[in-house]
């Protein structure tokens, strides 16, 4: 592989692409009407996902192109790069193996990286993350009093939060009845004070999962947990006010998932209470990893299996597909299309599922924190636009909300659509059917998005002319539509693996590195240079820029 990203915008890919949205007139009305195989020949089946392009803004030619535009910049070769573990993170000189999290036990050949068994040490790891979350979940595992484990709490940020609390949502009935699991992010006290407030701490098992276990926040709450801990045993009488206890209570009421397990150590977890995975697992890309103990713990080991067997089911997809058939690849490339050629800023995300409520959330990192760059990866500067925003809310509550942008603005917003035919609570109103009422709205959303309707039929309405603007739907707003039978572990998992890969396409187009983070880094460091600032100091106040030592100057005034 180059050491050298293709500049996209110099290949005769991106110039033909220029050309022809020059010459295209988006017309989904007239493309339909005209080219009866169209949704059948854009729809792709993915594992178990049937993914309907069709509604896009492309022709054929367009698709054609883009995936000419693929090959140019080399996306395959960088595929194939990080699924060998190449260090394709370039800025961090790091291998790129979430994948490898996801592969059977005993696959062929074997994966070596570094001189890392890898195969072998993420299965050893998945057995023993396995082997704890049966003992909580059969009550093996007890607090100090010999409770059983009621509620789990998962204190961290970023991928060691958005991830499981996303999936934990997602599979709540899969969940183990008389199991609870509880997410705690901000370092905002309120988040702990809230989640912890009415627990038990007897049948409360702390998880502490941080990469890196130096995470501000993380740690943070951490400490907090465990004050709140030993101050609740103590007062119920559980354990004695001394070191020996307070000890005692920490191993069997906390444990961690980290990189870092020396300092797991230094925190005051007994190592064996810990679950490890390794620096070439990105945060975002983490949730497959032992970051999934929360997950493991609640739906059990045997549906954690089936998670990860989604996700490598579209692995396997998107490293044997065509290109011209490749889900992923091809739902990449439409967003670089969006992006590049035809203006789009954002990209909404849709579940059509209540479970999926934090998927956006989730995106939001993975997509944003990977490919929000302005250099590339060897550091030149980016040659055209990068990253979209991507956002969303569950469908039907975002259609009372923001849907009227999508629908009416002056905006292009391509949106992905996604839901499931078989609810977990098939509820009737009346004899009819509640979910299928609900897809009815996904099929209608869709629809109205793509073909809209025009004055003439705003007029057959017998709408006055001064209104009729108004009520015009221009259509040609671009959808993609996933539908799955079910929210299975697996399906979760194939979801999440789908947009892992469109986000590693866009990047490969780019030639960005989509696996560092460095845009996170400034903020950090100066809220540990304000910190004493904000807790008086007058040297560190007097430091500050006009403005920042005024806001502070003004909350140390607020403040009772
Ligand atoms: O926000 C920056 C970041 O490094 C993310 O990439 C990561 O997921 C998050 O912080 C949490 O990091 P850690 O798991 O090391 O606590």
């Amino acid at each position: 592989m180059s050491t050298h990203p293709i500049d996209a915008t110099t290949t005769s890919a991106w110039e033909a692409l220029s050309e022809h949205e020059a010459a295209l007139t988006p017309d989904l009305r007239g493309w339909f009407a005209t080219d009866p195989g169209r949704a059948e020949r854009l729809t792709l089946q993915l594992a178990d996902l049937h993914v309907d392009l069709s509604k896009n803004l492309v022709t054929d030619e367009t698709l054609a192109l883009l995936v000419q535009l693929a090959e140019q910049t080399g996306v395959a070769d960088r595929l194939a790069a990080m699924l060998r573990g190449d260090h394709i993170n370039v800025t961090e000189d790091r291998a790129v193996l979430h994948t490898a999290l996801r592969r059977p036990a005993g696959a062929s050949p074997a994966l070596v990286v570094d001189g890392q068994d890898v195969d072998g040490d993420v299965q050893a790891e998945l057995a023993k993350m396995s082997a704890f979350a049966d003992k909580v979940r059969s009550g093996e595992w007890t607090g100090v009093t010999g409770e059983r484990v009621r509620t789990v709490v998962n204190i961290g940020i970023g991928g060691s939060d958005l991830g499981p609390v996303m999936v934990y949502e997602a599979l709540k009935p899969y969940v183990q009845d008389g199991l609870e699991v509880r997410f705690v992010s901000n370092i905002d006290p309120a988040d702990l004070a809230e989640k912890v407030k009415d627990l038990d701490p007897t049948t409360t098992l702390f998880i502490v999962a941080s990469k890196t276990f130096g995470t501000l926040e993380t740690l943070t709450n951490a400490r907090l947990a465990r004050t709140w801990l030993w101050e609740r045993l103590v007062a119920a009488g559980a354990i004695a006010d001394d070191d020996d206890a307070r000890t005692a209570a920490v191993a069997k009421h906390f444990v961690a998932v980290s990189t870092a397990l020396d300092k797991v150590a230094a925190f005051g977890i007994d190592p064996t209470n810990a679950f490890g995975f390794w620096d070439w697992v990105g945060g975002r890309y983490s949730v497959d990893s032992t970051i999934g103990t929360s997950i493991a713990i609640a739906i059990g080991p045997d549906g954690f299996r089936d998670f990860l067997a989604g996700f490598h089911a579209v692995d396997e997809h998107v490293a044997t597909t065509p290109f011209e058939r490749n889900v992923p690849v091809l739902m990449g490339l439409l967003n670089v299309w969006y992006v590049n050629f035809l203006g789009a800023h954002t990209h909404a995300v849709l579940p059509y599922a209540q479970y999926l409520h934090r998927f956006p959330a989730y995106l939001q990192q993975l997509t944003m924190e990977s490919n929000g760059k302005s250099v590339r990866w060897d550091g030149t500067p980016v040659t055209t636009q990068t990253g979209e925003v991507f956002w969303g809310e569950p469908g039907t509550n975002g259609q009372h909300a923001f849907y009227q942008l999508i629908h009416q603005g002056t905006r292009l917003i391509p949106a992905d659509f996604i839901a499931v035919a078989n609810p977990a609570h098939p509820l009737q109103d009346g004899g009819v059917d509640v979910h299928g009422l609900f897809l009815a709205n996904f099929f209608a959303q869709t629809k109205a998005l793509a073909f809209g309707k025009t004055a003439d039929e705003v007029r057959a309405e017998g709408t006055a002319e001064d209104i009729v603007p108004a009520r015009v739907f221009t259509g040609n707003r671009p959808t993609t539509s996933i539908l799955a039978a079910a929210l299975t572990p697996s399906v979760v998992g194939q979801l999440i693996a789908l947009y892992e890969h469109i986000t590693f396409v866009q990047g490969a187009v780019w030639g960005i590195d989509s696996y560092d983070q460095w845009g996170v880094e400034l903020g950090k460091k100066l809220a540990l240079e304000i910190a004493p600032a904000v807790q008086g100091d007058a040297a560190a106040l007097a430091a500050q820029d006009p403005s920042t030592r005024s806001l502070i100057a003004t909350y140390l005034e607020l403040r009772s």
